[in-house]
């Protein structure tokens, strides 16, 4: 059996919940928002599961994610329709598309998996095809996390179109097959993604972490929002399998993510800041050490480092990560909106914990 579809009956055996039933509801609905990590995720130990290498930690992004809508098709319906942002997805090479069906094929009955005869709208059929409408308002696939969010929105939608009631850490284990990143999503506030110790997955999922900064505001600096020229899904496994470095950035990851626990803890912006700036470079200084080397930055990207670097260097406390994309995200307090947006005019400032 798919070793997806088997860990899926897993979450539902463990939870008393029935795989078979069908939907009880005509649509679910779910929001999800985006999540950036400040210590990442890069390397699967398992990649049917997406079980991690190393633990991460998030920051989730407020308001700004998916929000997804699905309802099942009646009969003749031989295939689903996906929407993104009110258009239908018809390209059959789309990728944001055939992630999404691969994704509810662990969920629609199939004979091959002996689930059979699930009833929809008084139509029995043995395979369900669903519509999936979902609207982001952040850019796709620009290293902005629109996966982990819509991927944590769409097992809520289902969620509520099954009235299945699992609880989040459930859809947290079952939205990491969909995207790693995310089973971040499904809180918002600091999310550690406890990377579990067993092979079987059951023990890898978000934690939702319990500090409260209000005062933190996340900017989002667009260079490109075009698709990105390589998924992180083969980026992280070309690192793994061909980086010398690979070790050195899981031991530096995982001291990374207690720091920066530390610096939660002790409500210490700056090192917070270094924490999460030294390991995005750390792992963009991987990449670029796999073979052939991966680099997502571009020049208008390394041009807005050093600009934040100089900024700092004028006594202004600011940091930066970066995800599989050239797009930079700061890191900064309320008290010096003004000074980044006389810096940085295009930045669009979040405040993660509302205003
Ligand atoms: O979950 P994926 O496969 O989209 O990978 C996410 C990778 C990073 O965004 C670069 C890091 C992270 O932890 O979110």
């Amino acid at each position: 059996m798919n070793p997806k579809i088997e860990f899926v009956k897993k979450i539902f055996s463990r939870a008393k919940i029935s795989y078979s039933n069908p939907p009880k509801h005509l649509e679910g609905n779910g929001f999800a928002p985006a999540n950036i990590a400040l210590c990442k995720y890069w390397g699967k130990r398992n990649s049917h599961l997406n079980l991690p290498e190393a633990s991460s930690l998030s920051i989730s992004l407020g308001n700004l994610g998916a929000k997804t809508r699905i309802r099942c098709l009646s009969a003749p319906a031989s295939e689903d329709k996906v929407f993104l942002n009110g258009t239908e997805i018809t390209s059959a090479h789309s990728e944001f598309k055939n992630r999404i069906i691969e994704f509810l094929d662990l969920f629609r009955g199939r004979v091959s998996d002996g689930v059979t005869d699930r009833v929809t709208d008084g139509v029995s059929d043995k395979t369900i095809y669903y519509q999936v409408e979902t609207e982001v308002n952040i850019p796709v696939a620009a290293g902005l996390a629109s996966s982990a969010a819509g991927f944590a929105a769409l097992v809520k939608a289902l969620d509520a179109l099954y009235g299945w009631e699992f609880n989040l850490r459930e859809l947290s284990m079952l939205a990491r097959l969909g995207s790693g990143s995310a089973c971040r999503s499904l809180w918002h506030g600091f999310v550690e993604w406890s990377k579990g110790l067993g092979s079987d997955g059951i023990d890898s999922h978000g934690i939702p972490l319990e500090f409260n900064w209000p005062e933190i505001r996340i900017g989002i600096l667009i260079v490109d929002s075009t698709q990105k020229a390589i998924s992180s899904r083969v980026a992280m496994e070309k690192t793994r399998t061909t980086s010398a470095f690979f070790e050195s950035w899981k031991k530096k990851s995982e001291e990374d993510l207690l720091s920066l626990k530390g610096a939660l803890r002790d409500r210490d912006f700056v090192r917070l800041g270094e924490i999460t700036e030294s390991n995005a470079l750390s792992l963009h200084a991987l990449m670029l050490t796999a073979s052939p080397a991966i680099m997502y930055a571009n020049e208008a990207t390394v041009s807005l480092w050093h600009k934040l670097w100089e900024a700092r260097k004028s006594g202004l406390n600011v940091y930066f990560t970066e995800d599989a994309g050239p797009n930079l995200k700061l890191l900064f307090l309320k008290q010096d909106i003004e000074r980044i947006l006389s810096i940085f005019p295009n930045c669009q400032i979040i405040a993660p914990f509302g205003d």
